[in-house]
């Protein structure tokens, strides 16, 4: 089964040929990012127009360098949400112009179950049941998969998005947007014990999170210096920061008692996290899992992936800036 993916939920532009929900045969992204860094964020309006602009000469190269002709496509699998609405409203569009000129069905994917999905393109064996972690620019979840489509969610963020969280914290240090990545850079260099940073858990739900309080701690810690003239390291920062993300996102997950943890979203390719997480699964006897890197943000081919357990077409779709999962 061959299917055509298609994801414009936020700044990245794709489409992606994915044989049997496993096979990655070609995967196009084409991103706005370098365009949103001197704005410090995406600029919804912008990131519309550029996937206007992007959509189908992404398409075209997706198919060509799958080596396949059009008609060799069974269905059409594209992000109906969560995302900017603009963003999506391209895809959606654009996925049902092509269903329908080639009659096939069309199969509406929530972006979430993509990034999970990104692991079934990884691990070509990994079968729920397992727990995802699934930490995003726009969420942080703790999810009971229990099968292909039935998912639970165990827990949330209260406030901020780990990934959001990252970006604000990298804008205030002056590095470009999306800080995630640079901060985990500098952490290497620094020292995870310099700054005591806030940690959040809440006794009502083990499995929920809240880094607002975290957020604005080092927010202050650096506003605080920069006032008093003085010096601080960005690498203690950093690192302290990114301790106290870990700490936070390790523990709550482990309270699972899940001996399969599967990770995902863009957050997913932290380096520190992953040592941490290891770490602790080498001691708690648990298997853990990661997308490829490249897969852990976002992609269309892992849209097309998830779409192949989906048992559902819809052509009459919308996009939906917050669906329910
Ligand atoms: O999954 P994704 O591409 O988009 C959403 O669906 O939100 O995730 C993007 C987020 C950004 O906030 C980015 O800073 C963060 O993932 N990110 C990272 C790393 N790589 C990407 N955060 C921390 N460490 C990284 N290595
Ligand atoms: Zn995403």
């Amino acid at each position: 089964m061959i299917i055509l993916g298609i994801e414009t939920s936020c700044d990245e532009t794709a489409a992606s040929v994915v044989k049997d929900g496993r096979i990655i045969l070609s995967n196009i992204i084409s991103s706005s990012a370098k365009i949103f860094e001197e704005y410090g964020g995406v600029v919804p309006e912008i990131a519309s127009r550029k996937h206007v602009e992007y959509i189908l000469p992404v398409i075209d190269r997706a198919i060509k360098e799958a080596d396949i002709k059009r008609e060799d496509i069974d269905a059409i699998a594209v992000t109906y949400g969560p995302g900017l609405i603009g963003a999506l409203l391209v895809g959606v569009t654009a996925a049902k112009a092509l269903a329908a000129s080639l009659n096939i069905p069309l199969i509406p994917v929530n972006h979430l179950k993509g990034h999970i999905a990104a692991n079934y393109l990884t691990h070509i064996d990994l079968k729920p049941p397992f727990v995802c972690l699934l930490i995003s620019g726009g969420h942080t979840n703790i999810l009971d998969i229990q099968g292909y489509d039935d998912i639970k969610i165990l827990g949330g963020t209260r406030d901020d998005a780990v990934g959001e969280v990252y970006d604000k914290v990298g804008r205030v240090m002056g590095l470009v947007y999306p800080g995630g990545p640079k901060i985990d850079k500098l952490a290497k260099e620094g020292n995870p014990e310099a700054i005591s940073f806030p940690r959040t858990k809440f006794k009502d739900n083990i499995f929920d999170f809240s880094f607002s309080g975290l957020k604005t701690a080092v927010i202050n810690y650096i506003h605080s210096k920069e006032q008093k003239n003085e010096d601080y390291s960005k690498e203690d920062v950093a690192a302290s920061f990114q301790k106290a993300v870990t700490d936070v996102l390790v523990d709550n997950v482990f309270e699972t008692k899940s001996k399969k943890i599967v990770m995902a979203g863009g957050v997913a390719a932290n380096k520190g996290l992953r040592e941490a997480l290891n770490k602790r699964a080498a001691k708690e006897n648990t298997e853990v899992f990661y997308p490829d890197i490249r897969l852990c943000t976002d992609n269309a081919a892992m849209i097309a992936a998830a779409a192949y357990y989906i048992n559902k077409e819809d052509f009459d779709i919308n996009a939906d800036a917050s669906p329910d999962m």
